[in-house]
C-alpha cells in the first residue's frame, strides 16, 4: 500500500493533466494516470476521484474568488484551480504548498497572477465547503451541486422508490471493493489482500446475478456481453457447464485468456459478434447471462467522472441497444431455460422498462421468475456479519435491485426470465 502524500507535485501535474483533458472534452484515463504515478497511485486516485465527486462544489468555491466566469478560463487554468481547491479544502494540504505548486505549473505570467490571486483568496478567506452550497427553492438544483451531478440524472426515474437524493448521496461516496474467491465474496479490506493474492474483483450485484442462473453441469450456457470476462470466468470456475462468451468488442475479449490463466480456470469458447444479430441457432442455450451495455450509473462511487460523461442521448441509444439485445438473446433460449438480464444502472428505463417492453412484444412463452436459488447473504460474509441480512434485495416489478441507499453497495439490477417448458406450436 502506498503511503499517502497529498502534497506531492507529481499528483498535481497528473491530476491537472487528466482534468484539462476532461475540460477539453478529450478522452482521458484515470487508470493510465495512475500507472504513471507508480508508487503514489493510491493517493493520486484519491485526489482525482475526490475532485470529480465534488466538481460542481469546487467550481462554486473557485468562482467565489475569481472575477472571470469559469467558462472563460483556459482549460489548464480551470483544471489547476479546481484540483488545487480540492487539495486545500478537502485534503488539508498546507495553503502555501497549494499556492506554490500551482504556480510552478503555470506557463505564462498572466496565468501565474490569476492563479495566485484566486488561490490566495481561497485560502485566506477559507470557509466551510457547506457555505458554498446553493440554498434555493429548487431542491433539484441544490442536490445537483451538493452531489456534483448533472440535473438530468437526478430527474431520470430510478429502479427504486427511495428518494433519488439518497441513492445519489451513497453513490457519491467512496465504495469498498469486493473480491470473489470461488463461491464467496469478501470485502477486499477484510481479507487484507488485492487480486494479486488470488480471486477477482466483482460487485455483489454481479456475483448474485450469476448465482441466480442456477447453472448445472449438463447446461449449454451463453454469456452475451461477456468481456472482459468477470462473470464468464466466475461461471467457468464454479461450474463444469459448457460455456460460450460473446461480445462485440474484440479488444475487450482479448483480455479474457490472460485472466483465465491467472485464475487457473478453463478458457470458455469466445466469439466476437453483435448480439443484436447473434450467430447461433434459435433455442440453443439452457442458460443465458446478458450483461447489457448500460450507463453504469450504479458504479459512480468508483467512477465519479462517469457522472459528467453520460448524456440523455447516450441513454436513449443504450436503451434501444438493450432492447434489441434482450429480444435477440431470448430467441436463443431453450424451452425451460433461464436468462438473466443484468445492468449496473440505477435507471428504470434500462432495467424494468426493457424487460417489460420486451416481454410484452414476445409471445407468452417468457415470464419473469423471482426465485433466488441460493441464500445470497450466505455467500457474502460481510453482509451477514453486519446484520445486513434483514435488508433483502429490493424487488422491482420485473426483477431485483441492489439499492445503494439501502444496501450501501453499487447499484445493480437483474431480472430472471424463464422460458416455459412446452415447445410452442408455430
Ligand atoms: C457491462 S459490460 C460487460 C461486462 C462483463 N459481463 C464482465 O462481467 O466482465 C457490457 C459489454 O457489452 C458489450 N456490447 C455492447 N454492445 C454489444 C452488442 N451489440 N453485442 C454484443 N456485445 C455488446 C460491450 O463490449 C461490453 O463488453
Amino acid at each position: 500500500m502506498s503511503q499517502k502524500k497529498p502534497d506531492s507535485p507529481i499528483h498535481l501535474s497528473l491530476a491537472v493533466s487528466v482534468m484539462t483533458d476532461f475540460r477539453q472534452g478529450k478522452p482521458f484515463s484515470i487508470k493510465a494516470a495512475m500507472s504513471r504515478a507508480r508508487g503514489e497511485a493510491g493517493s493520486l486516485k484519491e485526489l482525482l476521484l475526490g475532485a470529480f465527486r465534488q466538481l460542481y462544489l469546487l467550481e462554486r468555491i473557485v468562482q467565489s474568488s475569481c472575477q472571470r466566469p469559469l467558462e472563460k478560463l483556459e482549460p489548464l487554468v480551470y483544471a489547476l484551480l479546481v484540483v488545487s481547491a480540492y487539495r486545500a479544502y478537502f485534503l488539508n494540504v498546507p495553503d502555501y504548498t497549494v499556492v506554490d505548486q500551482a504556480n510552478q505549473m503555470c506557463r505564462r505570467p498572466g496565468q501565474k497572477s490569476l492563479i495566485n490571486g484566486v488561490l490566495r483568496n481561497l485560502t485566506r478567506y477559507r470557509k466551510n465547503p457547506e457555505h458554498f452550497l446553493p440554498k434555493s427553492a429548487d431542491t433539484i438544483a441544490n442536490a445537483s451541486v451538493r452531489y456534483s451531478i448533472p440535473r438530468w440524472i437526478l430527474e431520470e426515474p430510478l429502479s427504486t422508490s427511495s428518494p433519488p437524493e439518497k441513492v445519489i448521496a451513497r453513490l457519491n461516496a467512496p465504495q469498498q471493493a469486493f473480491i470473489r474467491r470461488s463461491l464467496q465474496l469478501f470485502r477486499a479490506a477484510d481479507i487484507q489482500t488485492d487480486i494479486k493474492g488470488g480471486g477477482s474483483v466483482v460487485s455483489p450485484g454481479g456475483f448474485i446475478s450469476v448465482l441466480c442462473l442456477d447453472v448445472k453441469e449438463s447446461h449449454q450456457v451463453l454469456d452475451m456481453g461477456c468481456a472482459p470476462g468477470t462473470k464468464l470466468l466466475m461461471l467457468a470456475e464454479i461450474s463444469p457447464a459448457t460455456l460460450t462468451g460473446a461480445d462485440a468488442s474484440e479488444t475487450r475479449l482479448q483480455r479474457i485468456p490472460d485472466e483465465a490463466k491467472r485464475l487457473g480456470v478453463p478458457l470458455p469458447k469466445l466469439l466476437c459478434c453483435d448480439g443484436r444479430h447473434p450467430p447461433f441457432a434459435p433455442s440453443s442455450f439452457d442458460r443465458i447471462y446478458l450483461d447489457a451495455p448500460c450507463t453504469a450509473t450504479g458504479t459512480f462511487s468508483k467512477h465519479p467522472e462517469g457522472k459528467f460523461l453520460r448524456t440523455p442521448q447516450g441513454l436513449n441509444h443504450l436503451v434501444s441497444t438493450q432492447q434489441l439485445l434482450l429480444e435477440a438473446s431470448l430467441g436463443l433460449l431453450k424451452p425451460g431455460g433461464i436468462l438473466c438480464y443484468a445492468t449496473c444502472s440505477i435507471f428504470k428505463r434500462e432495467n424494468d422498462s426493457i424487460v417489460e417492453a420486451t416481454l410484452q412484444k414476445s409471445s407468452h412463452k417468457f415470464k419473469v421468475d423471482f426465485t433466488l436459488p441460493f441464500d445470497w447473504a450466505e455467500h457474502i460474509p460481510e453482509l451477514k456479519a453486519r446484520n445486513r441480512i434483514q435488508e433483502s434485495l429490493e424487488r422491482t416489478q420485473q426483477g431485483y435491485f441492489i439499492n445503494p441507499a439501502i444496501h450501501g453497495l453499487d447499484g445493480f439490477y437483474f431480472a430472471r426470465i424463464k422460458r416455459s417448458k412446452e415447445p410452442v406450436a408455430t
